[in-house]
């Protein structure tokens, strides 16, 4: 398209932004009306004790008009309740919670709040793409250390740091520590051992640690999910990130939230009272009132967390076997939404991988356009030095309804007669 050129530039800060890797894969999807088990979002009906949330907040006035900036006063408490056992402290709910525009608002506020040009954070790489984007915003550089599979590759827990490779990655530009458990797309949990480690290296660098856990409540059998915030000496540099669109399923309400201390959640508080000033009160009000609910069932069958955890490990213990039935190998998570596939089996001629061509980008777009199946290819959560690394895999999402669960095992099986 020409551009029209009585109109100014945009900022020099957008000149690597092209089209949104979400908006691609999903218009690919919409338009072949594909069984969408590519990106994260539950497709499954909004249960019934979430739906009352809403309808008594609406009911209430003020609930409808703008509310405290820096969190709405019910959400920050319930906040503080939740998690104040959970990191083993008393959280301040006016000091140490911000509330945010979903995970993402939260992210970018850190991000901005602390990186200035020039500035460096290392991150976990694979790793799920809007970090990249704030750093870019902000001037910074991202410094990748990929996860690499030790033994058996079938499972997240073996994909492993190398220590070395780590701390080479650290210098004195280093700000951040970007770190996610469950891990997406990986699906590893980081455990206790692994995150004393990174903790150790942060530490010893003076280096804040974003840690995104918006998958923290999807925990596979006996795993725990460790936070980093929470072990000794880590809670004074780190800022830890949830989403209630993942934690209750219900990803279009868009709040999330960020814990940590005060000197470090007032900065954040600064972009975000420049930005979106406030989450949707209604919003907050009815995230509020779904902790509550449950804190109050926690202990029963009625726990929706309890039933989200055995829900989605069933969905991806369904599409592991349909994979694994065509011959292709799952990567089994310990949590979270999402499970890697290797593909190399499908007929597609990997040979090239060192080379560092990415077939998944191929081989989830004939997905998608001849088996109505989306899913997303793992390059994209990759720099250009590692994306050789992960050219084999695709990802895919289990928070997905039992229909769609069903009809994507359907059409895995498929994969063979075409
Ligand atoms: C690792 C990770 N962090 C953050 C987000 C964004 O969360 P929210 O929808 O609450 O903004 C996502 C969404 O997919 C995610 O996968």
């Amino acid at each position: 398209m020409k551009l029209d050129s009585t109109v100014p530039p945009p900022a020099s800060r957008l000149r690597n932004f092209g089209v949104n890797l979400w908006a691609e894969f999903s218009s690919l999807a919409n338009e072949h009306k594909a069984t969408n088990i590519g990106q994260g979002f539950p497709d499954f009906v909004v249960p019934e004790f979430l739906q009352e949330e809403v309808r008594k907040a609406v009911a209430k006035p003020a609930a409808n008009w703008y509310t405290r900036a820096q969190g709405h006063p019910r959400l920050v408490k319930e906040l503080a309740t939740e998690f104040s056992p959970l990191f083993n402290r008393n959280i301040n709910p006016m000091t140490e919670v911000m509330t945010a525009v979903g995970a993402y608002e939260a992210i970018y506020a850190a991000i901005t709040a602390f990186i200035n040009e020039g500035d460096e954070a290392v991150i976990i790489e694979p790793h799920f793409d809007c970090y990249a984007g704030d750093m870019e915003l902000s001037g910074g550089k991202l410094v990748r250390v990929p996860l690499r599979p030790t033994g058996d590759e079938k499972f997240a827990k073996n994909w492993k740091l190398d220590k070395e490779e780590f701390e080479a990655a650290f210098s004195e530009r280093t700000k951040l520590l970007i770190t996610t458990t469950p891990h997406n797309p990986v699906g590893k949990m980081f455990t206790r051992e692994e995150l004393e480690y990174i903790g150790s290296v942060c530490k010893k660098h003076n280096v804040i640690i974003l840690s995104d856990e918006v998958y923290e409540r999807v925990v596979f059998d006996e795993n725990e999910h460790v936070r980093i915030g929470g072990l000794p000496d880590m809670w004074e540099r780190t800022l830890t990130v949830g989403s209630a669109g993942k934690t209750f399923s219900v990803t279009g309400w868009k709040i999330g939230w960020a814990l940590g201390p005060a000197n470090l959640i007032s900065q954040l508080q600064h972009v975000s009272s420049c930005s979106t000033f406030t989450a949707p009160t209604l919003l907050q009000e009815a995230v509020a009132g779904a902790f509550e609910y449950e804190r109050g069932v926690a202990q029963t069958d009625e726990s929706y967390f309890k039933w989200l955890s055995a829900q989605l490990q069933k969905n991806c213990q369904m599409l592991a076997d349909a994979f694994s039935d065509i011959g292709c190998t799952p990567v089994w998570p310990d949590g979270g939404y999402f499970m890697l596939v290797d593909t190399a089996t499908m007929g597609w001629d990997f040979t090239d991988l060192k080379t560092g061509r990415c077939y998944d980008v191929d081989c989830v777009k004939w997905l998608t356009r001849e088996f109505k199946l989306a899913t997303i290819p793992i390059s994209v959560f990759y720099g250009d030095k590692n994306r050789h690394l992960a050219a084999k895999y695709i990802r895919v999402c289990f928070a997905k309804s039992d229909g769609t669960i069903e009809k994507a095992c359907q059409i895995i099986r498929s994969f063979k007669k075409k």
